[in-house]
């Protein structure tokens, strides 16, 4: 009998594996921790092979821990970090470098060989992204560039999603699904397929590229090698940020969610059409079932949960994320610092991959208190600035938002995200929004659930307390901040 679905989050600085029951309850979760390597500035990469060792023992410890047998799961969802690029040989399964990671800035010098042709606008309207190193194809570039390779017969490319059902099925599975193939820059989001045009471009042979299917929808079943002389069907794949709209339930067009993971991504659900931005938001593949096929809107942030952890690891301000919300509150003000955690450049909307982080207005009174509170204000600032341009783009205000993410357990940073955008904020009690998405999903494809079993959960809400005036003056501070950062 089948009582579980499993769903794979593979995120940037960690994977885990939740067991989900037929309530869509979460039974059980399992964490590892992944390293990211940093060998020049601004440049991130991590080891494939550790992102998959983890994934297996993140699946063997969740039986461990809740009892459950491998034979009562109905399906496997993965959900995962999208963008980030994985090369490697099919005859011997090793990644020929480092996965690159999303976040890091070092194909900028592609990327520019790439606007100077003036082919952008084109890019732009095939994909709905800008031309950046954020995404995939300069990173597949970069790799085959700095391996000098000629022929790529033996090679494959694929996203975290493509490289786990590999492993999962021994190689014999080389899929991507909608939503990681449109944040590569090859896939067509009008036609859903890969676009022969920009192959070409990025110089990249179709032979490398995964096929691309929906993203709820078996895929293959997991080898019973990796899961203990079971099999097991792989029942979705979805990147996270599209993974978490589908959790938060966001199924209606306008119903908007934003995520303070690593780092920071509001989405917008637009329908069955995507909307192409004037303003330095994204148009993506939110979700295809079937038939029914899904965009959104999004502002992509690249730090902000990953502020945290720097303050956390880099400048050992603290022991635990969870402390900073007293730490915060222990203060008035942030004592007028302002922190912009430009660590890899800004994303949207201002797509600047040259500038740095910049601390601002320190003075013999500022100390720990109000470097965190400033960071976790940031967070804020950055939401608000995504925010702004979104209702610019669709001409109409956004009267709420729902958060999610390792960060919305922080009740202060929750606060003031309502209070700097003066709407309501609503916090998903179960925080494992993400996972839930990529659940959902898999036990769709199987039958294990039903489209109407997927209702919002419990919301907190927090309201907007402060004075019109205050806020606009602090806002005004930000931008300065941005603007003074960018011009460094
Ligand atoms: O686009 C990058 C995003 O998918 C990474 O998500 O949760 O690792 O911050 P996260």
């Amino acid at each position: 009998m089948k009582k579980y679905i499993i769903s794979i989050d593979q995120g940037t600085t960690s994977t885990r594996a939740i067991l989900f029951d037929q309530q869509q309850n979460i039974v059980a979760v399992s964490q590892e921790e992944i390293h990211n390597s940093f060998p020049q500035p601004g440049w991130v990469e991590q080891d494939a092979n550790e992102i998959w060792l983890s994934t297996l023992s993140c699946l063997s410890s969740l039986f461990l821990k809740s009892g459950a047998q491998p034979d009562e799961v109905a399906s496997i969802g993965i959900t995962n970090q999208r963008e980030t690029t994985v090369v490697w040989n099919k005859k011997t399964g090793m990644p020929i470098h480092n996965a690159i990671v999303w976040q890091s800035r070092q194909t900028a010098a592609i990327v520019e060989r790439y606007k100077k042709m003036g082919v952008e606008p084109l890019i732009k309207e095939k994909t709905g992204l800008v031309l950046d190193p954020y995404f995939s194809a300069t990173k597949i570039r970069w790799i085959l560039e700095e391996k000098n390779i000629q022929n790529t017969e033996d090679l494959l490319f694929g996203t975290i999603d493509t490289w786990l059902v590999w492993k999962m099925t021994n190689g014999k599975v080389h899929v991507t699904d909608v939503t990681n193939a449109s944040r590569t820059l090859l896939l067509n989001i009008h036609t859903l397929d890969w676009d022969k045009e920009l192959l070409e471009l990025f110089d990249i042979p179709q032979n490398m590229l995964p096929q691309v299917v929906d993203t709820s929808g078996i895929v293959g079943y997991i080898d019973p090698i990796h899961f203990f002389n079971t099999s097991c069907p792989i029942g979705a794949m979805v990147g996270d940020q599209q993974s978490a709209l589908f959790g938060q339930s966001c199924f209606h067009k306008g119903e908007v969610k934003n995520t303070y993971g690593t780092g920071g991504f509001l989405l917008m659900n637009t329908g069955d059409t995507p909307i192409h931005s004037q303003k330095g938001l994204l148009s993506t593949v939110a979700w295809k079932i079937q038939d029914e096929v899904c965009y959104a809107l999004e502002g992509s942030i690249f730090v902000s949960g990953s502020l945290i952890q720097w303050l956390r690891d880099g400048l050992k301000f603290f022991k635990s994320a969870k402390e900073t919300e007293d730490i915060a509150t222990s203060v008035d003000s942030c004592n007028g610092v302002m922190i912009v955690p430009a660590f890899t450049g800004l994303g949207a909307p201002y797509w600047n991959d040259e500038c740095r982080g910049a601390i601002f207005g320190l003075t013999r009174g500022t100390d720990i208190r109000h470097l965190v509170r400033a960071s976790l204000e940031s967070m804020a600032y950055q939401s608000k600035d995504l925010i702004l341009v979104m209702e610019e783009d669709l001409h109409q205000k956004i009267t709420h938002l729902k958060v999610d993410g390792g960060a919305s357990a922080n009740c202060f940073l929750n606060q003031f995200q309502s209070d700097i955008l003066e709407i309501p904020v609503y916090k998903s009690v179960m925080t494992e929004t993400t996972a839930l998405g990529a659940a959902r999903l898999a036990g769709l494809a199987c039958g294990f659930y039903k489209r109407e079993d997927f209702k919002d959960g419990k919301l907190e809400e927090f309201l907007p307390q402060r004075d019109h005036e205050s806020i606009e003056k602090l806002y005004e501070k930000w931008k300065k901040a941005i603007q003074a950062t960018q011009m460094y």
